[in-house]
């Protein structure tokens, strides 16, 4: 059941990005790049996050599409410049070459650039939704990816610094929760949650995007690329500190357990919570 419905769901994000940037403008070569990086085949976990609370919180998920992609057009601008020379330099990215080692530097930073105004764009006209809602989900992507946020989190990890746990806890909980955090809360506007509800979405995935990461830095050691779809190794190659150097990796399998642990009992509370609690156990033990 768990599989059949992320497949529905991964299905229904798929066809609504692939109706986007289908322009034939004279500029047309940023709509390729934009494309080519938003349909190279994620496994598109954030905007699933978004369906599957908007399900648990009694709205129809179809209405909250349009605001789990525009999370997915900001997730994915962020792997285009997370790829960048400047930033992790890595040439491989969903098993396909990264977006500036096919269109060039200067359009890899432009199609990022461009995916994030899209995103709003997106949320800001999303059928089916009051004004009040499609405000609040503005709020929540631009908080998710901003100053705060997602971009907070990559200053600190390219900063390279040592780190003690907590400041790595605060640097995984920005680069990769904020956003794993926005989309489930987008969801939750979507059903017209309330209070309670938004923040045990946010403390299901704040616990979900730190099992993550930890389980990230693990598979960039012992992964195999091709399966993994993107470099390994990259983040010692790059001078980067995760979990992995600061405590070795039984410890941090450990960690994943307990994140993975604390995400399931944020939504104990919810009948109807069954996918949400598969979906954490799969990724604490994902090999992609
Ligand atoms: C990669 O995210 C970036 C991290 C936060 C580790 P995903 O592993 O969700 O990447 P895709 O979207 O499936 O390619
Ligand atoms: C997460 O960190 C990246 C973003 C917030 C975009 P990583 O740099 O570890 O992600 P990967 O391993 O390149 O996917
Ligand atoms: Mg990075
Ligand atoms: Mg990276
Ligand atoms: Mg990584």
């Amino acid at each position: 059941m768990y599989q059949e419905t992320y497949q529905m769901y991964r299905e229904a994000v798929e066809a609504y990005l692939q109706k986007l940037f289908l322009s034939d403008a004279p500029y047309h070569e940023l709509q390729e790049a934009m494309r080519y990086s938003l349909l190279a085949g994620g496994k598109r976990i954030r905007p699933v996050l978004t369906l599957a609370f908007a399900a648990l919180f009694g709205g129809d998920w179809h209405t909250a599409l349009p605001l789990g992609c525009a999370l997915e057009l900001i997730h994915t601008y962020s792997l285009i410049h997370d790829d960048l020379p400047c930033m992790d330099d890595d040439d491989l990215r969903r098993g396909k070459p990264t977006c500036h080692k096919v269109y060039g530097e200067t359009m890899a930073v432009l199609a990022g650039d461009a995916l994030q105004p899209e995103a709003f764009a997106l949320a800001a006209a999303a059928p089916g939704l009051t004004d009040s809602q499609r405000v609040d989900a503005v709020g929540v992507l631009a908080r998710a990816c901003g100053a705060d946020g997602m971009v907070a989190g990559q200053v600190l990890d390219i900063q390279g610094l040592d780190r003690t746990e907590e400041e790595l806890r605060l640097l995984h909980g920005l680069k990769t929760g904020a956003l794993m955090e926005g989309a489930a809360e987008l969801g939750c506007i979507a059903a017209g949650a309330g209070e309670r509800e938004r923040a045990a979405a946010r403390t299901y995935a704040g616990n979900l995007g730190l099992a993550f990461q930890i389980r990230d830095d693990v598979l960039d050691l012992v992964a195999d690329e091709a399966e993994l779809g993107k470099p390994v190794g990259s983040d010692q190659a790059a001078g980067k500190r995760t979990f992995v150097d600061l405590m070795g990796l039984p410890a941090c399998n450990q960690l994943v357990e307990a994140y993975t642990a604390a995400a399931r009992e944020a939504v104990a509370p919810w009948p109807g919570n069954e996918f949400l609690t598969a979906l954490a156990d799969t990724l604490a033990e994902r090999k992609k």
